[in-house]
């Protein structure tokens, strides 16, 4: 089977689970683990701040970082389809008693005036605007990465109304290959960043909190109120190691197979695609109408190849370092046949 729904499928190669082996651990909840201790620290100074605190999920060290930089009834802006908003539940409005100011954007950019239109002014009746999420690369706009302009404006805006900034980095790692912007300098622009490392960087576990020191003991009391306080972790921390050291730039050939999927299927009578916002790993394309998605993908599926149905129509795929060119070759043909049959039947 070729399982191409998400970069969350990586599993640990054998190098990752020696590494995993070899790890010296501690009691991480006394703050004890040299590894924790040892990987916060890479990525703090990676980018450029004092602190990291590693958590379980990246809905989590999204969710704390809403926390730690509001106060209940605060609002947050963010794109209509950020992670954050779309897929963690009701979690800011369950944790943080947080407010949300959703606005739809063509690739995770809200215009910046469109964005000031929604800071609210600081008058007694309304919300206080305290936040404004990021998210890069952006996932349902199907992986696009977001321009370093773009987030020097929203900082300089943010700034302007005394607001904080938060990114949702679940994948920097593929906006910093895409880009070649340093991490230090997506550092620079947000009070708190959220980074996974069991996404495309083939991690089972793990997400950072990367911020300023004084941020970081509210975050790990509630990674404790949450039960996320995790003992010998180092065991799964050394995997991030391996992964920053080793997975990171095998991201480039992700990228060239998402790239290539998506050239090889665009020209098919019956799918439509923006080849513009094939940046990263993950390409969406639109099926013609007259078929139905879940019917395409049950057909794929049929053939060995497992895609996400991503909703309006919508199908994405992700690729990851466990899927080869091959892997993507054979998903191309499949694609090609599946679409040819229905759109005879
Ligand atoms: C952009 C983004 N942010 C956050 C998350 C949440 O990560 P987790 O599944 O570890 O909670 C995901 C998960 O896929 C994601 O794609």
């Amino acid at each position: 089977m070729i399982d191409l729904r998400s970069d969350t499928f990586t599993k640990p190669t054998p190098e990752m689970l020696q590494a995993m082996i070899n790890a010296d651990v501690g009691d991480d909840v006394y703050g004890e683990d040299p590894t924790v201790n040892l990987l916060q620290k890479k990525i703090a100074n990676l980018f450029g701040k004092e602190a990291a605190l590693f958590v379980p999920s990246g809905t989590m060290s999204n969710q704390l970082s809403l926390k730690v930089l509001s106060e209940p009834g605060n609002e947050v802006i963010t794109d209509a389809d950020a992670h954050v908003f779309y897929y963690e539940t009701a979690a800011p409005a369950i944790l943080s008693n947080l407010l949300f100011r959703t606005i739809p954007s063509e690739s995770g950019q809200i215009p910046i005036d469109e964005i000031e239109k929604h800071i609210r002014p600081k008058i007694y009746y309304f919300a206080d605007t305290k936040i404004i999420a990021l998210e890069n690369t952006h996932n349902r706009h199907g992986g696009t990465v977001i321009e370093l302009d773009y987030i020097k404006a929203v900082r300089d805006l943010a700034d302007k109304h005394g607001i904080h900034t938060h990114l949702d980095g679940a994948r920097i790692w593929n906006a910093h290959i895409a880009s070649g912007v340093s991490f230090e300098e997506y550092g620079k622009y947000f009070d708190t960043i959220s980074v996974c490392l069991s996404k495309g960087m083939g991690a089972p576990i793990g997400s950072l909190i990367i911020s300023d020191k004084p941020r970081i003991p509210k975050a790990l009391k509630w990674r404790k109120i949450l039960g996320g306080g995790m003992r010998q972790v180092g065991y799964i921390a050394a995997c991030g190691l391996y992964a920053l050291e080793n997975n990171l730039p095998l991201l480039k050939i992700d990228h060239d197979n998402a790239r290539y999927f998506a050239n090889e299927i665009a020209n098919l009578d019956g799918i439509s695609i923006d080849l513009r916002k094939v940046q990263t790993n993950i390409v969406i394309f639109e099926l013609d109408k007259r078929i139905k998605s879940e019917v395409f993908v049950e057909q794929c599926k049929e053939r060995g190849l497992l895609l996400s149905n991503f909703g309006d129509n919508k199908i994405r795929i992700v690729t990851y370092h466990q899927i080869s060119k091959t892997n993507i070759q054979n998903a191309v043909e499949i694609v090609k046949e599946v679409m040819i049959k229905m759109m005879k039947d």
